[in-house]
Order: structure tokens, then sequence, then C-alpha cells
């Protein structure tokens, strides 16, 4: 579905992205993990055309979105669906009116028929009869959820999740993470999700691939993730406080020339 080549995003010194390869298959749920900085919401605002990278190509069903215009490059993002980080509801607009946004936006549909697929994709994440109700007075769990609805009111074919269920208690947590599985088949559409939470993205993965810094240092199953003899990807996996992952940039460079000199 998304064949990601040969990527590389600088922010001044930072290689925000470091010449990847990995691709998104169709059907699946993909998660990209890594640590705070490691790389993961550029890549995403890379393949979702939000942002050029300085070289490489993305291609989304064949098509090289890098180097589409404005407008080919608009009517491509429809298909897509987007849940940001934190939510990003306007809380200016009542829960329906967030829902409805991306309806009104982009297309012409009369507004008794918006008002029955909002009515619809709310009852898909459970918040029926809350259309009027204001963004403040929800719940980050349901705030996630209104997002969720609005990610699919368009409905795309394939939609990315930007750590959604950061600050979220495990409850939450897991309804989120079992409301992803469950469009990902219901609908029939391909997920690609940013966590740095590994226990919630073994859950509902079929594939997992791991930044680090700038870096892809793993990609497969979640099987094979768990079985990796890379001692960077067993600390992540094992959240040891020790270890080879450094917590800083600096210390990366220190890091890179004693593991691979
Ligand atoms: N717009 C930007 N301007 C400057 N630096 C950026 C920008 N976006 C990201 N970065 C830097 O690129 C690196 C990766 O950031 P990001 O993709 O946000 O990581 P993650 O989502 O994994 O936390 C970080 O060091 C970050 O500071
Ligand atoms: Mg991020």
């Amino acid at each position: 579905m998304i064949k990601v080549e040969n990527l590389v995003k600088r922010y001044g010194n930072v290689t925000a992205s470091n010449h990847l390869n990995c691709h998104f298959k169709k059907g699946k749920i993909t998660v990209i993990l890594g640590g705070s900085g490691s790389g993961k919401s550029t890549l995403l605002r890379q393949i979702t055309g939000l942002e050029k990278p300085d070289s490489g190509a993305v291609y989304f069903e064949g098509m090289d979105l890098t180097s589409l215009g404005k407008k080919k490059l608009y009517k491509l993002r429809k298909k897509m669906g987007m849940l940001f980080q934190g939510s990003a509801l306007f809380n200016y607009l009542n829960i329906f009116e967030n829902i409805a946004f991306p309806l009104r936006e982009h297309t012409k549909i009369a507004d008794n028929i918006i008002k029955t697929i909002v009515t619809m994709k709310l009852e898909m994440v459970g918040l029926r009869g809350t259309e009027d109700l204001m963004p403040s007075q929800l719940s980050g769990g349901m705030m996630k959820r209104v997002g969720l609805a609005r990610a699919i009111v368009m409905d795309p074919k394939i939609i990315f999740y930007d750590e959604p269920t950061s600050g979220l208690d495990p409850i939450s947590t897991g309804v989120i993470g079992k409301l992803i599985k469950d469009f990902n088949q219901a609908l029939n559409i391909t997920s690609v999700v940013v966590s740095h939470d590994i226990e919630s993205s073994f859950k509902i993965a079929d594939n997992i691939i791991i930044l680090f810094y700038g870096d892809i240092i793993a990609e497969g199953t979640v099987e094979e993730i768990r079985n990796s003899d890379d001692l960077r990807v067993k600390q992540f996996i094992n959240g040891e406080p020790e270890g080879p992952i450094p917590f800083t940039r600096t210390d990366k460079n220190y890091l890179d020339e004693i593991l691979f000199d």
C-alpha cells in the first residue's frame, strides 16, 4: 500500500529520517515504535504528504507522493484518515461539528446525509448522544474516540494514528486499541500507528517498525521483534533503564563509536 524508499529528512544538524526504507502492507496494522525524538512523527508527516523529504520517495498505491503537486496531493489525501497526536479537536466546535468538519471541507454532501454519517461514526466509537457536547466536556479517552470518528468520516483507505493512547489510563488504552483493530477489520482498511507504548502495540500490530534516532533498527512481526538479538531492540521492548539506548543525541554519537566502529 505504501512504500518508503531512501527517505531523508534533516532539521539543522538533526537527521530525523536517515535513509529509511520500509513498507506498509495493505489490510494490515503496522506500528512505528520508538522513543521520544526517534523520528516517528516526522516519518508520519512525510508518508501522509504533510511534509516533503529532503530526498527519497514515498509510493502510495504506486504513485510517488513526494513529487505530486498541491492539487493531486490534496486529492490523494482524501483517501487518508488521520488521528493526530493529542486528538487535535477544534475546541470551539461541538462534537457533531468536529466530526462533520472533513465532510463540510471536502464534499458537498447535504446536511441530512451528514447527520446520518456523523451519527453512524459516533455509534461506531461508542459515543452516540454526545453530539452537542463541547470537547472540554469530554475525558481524554472520549476525545481520542471523537478524533477516531473524525478520522473515519470520509471512509478512508488508510488511517494514520499518531500516539493514539498517550496519556490514557490502561482501560481507555485498551478501548482505543480494540477500536483500531476492529476498524482495520470491519472497514477493510490499512492502519499505521505511531506509538511508544510497547505492550499496547504488541497487542494490535501485524507488523512493527522500530525507529532509533532516525534509523530503522528493526522491522518484523511481533514474534520477530520479541526474539530480536539487537541490544537496542531488547532494551527498548524490555524498558530497561540501563543499556545501550542513550538519552540524548550526543550520547548516540558516542554509542555509534563504541558499537559500530
Ligand atoms: N519541525 C521541526 N523543526 C526542527 N526539528 C524538528 C522538527 N520536527 C522534528 N524535529 C526534530 O527531529 C527529531 C525527530 O522528531 P519527531 O519526529 O517529532 O520524533 P518522535 O515523534 O519520535 O518523538 C527530533 O530531534 C526533533 O527535535
Ligand atoms: Mg511524535
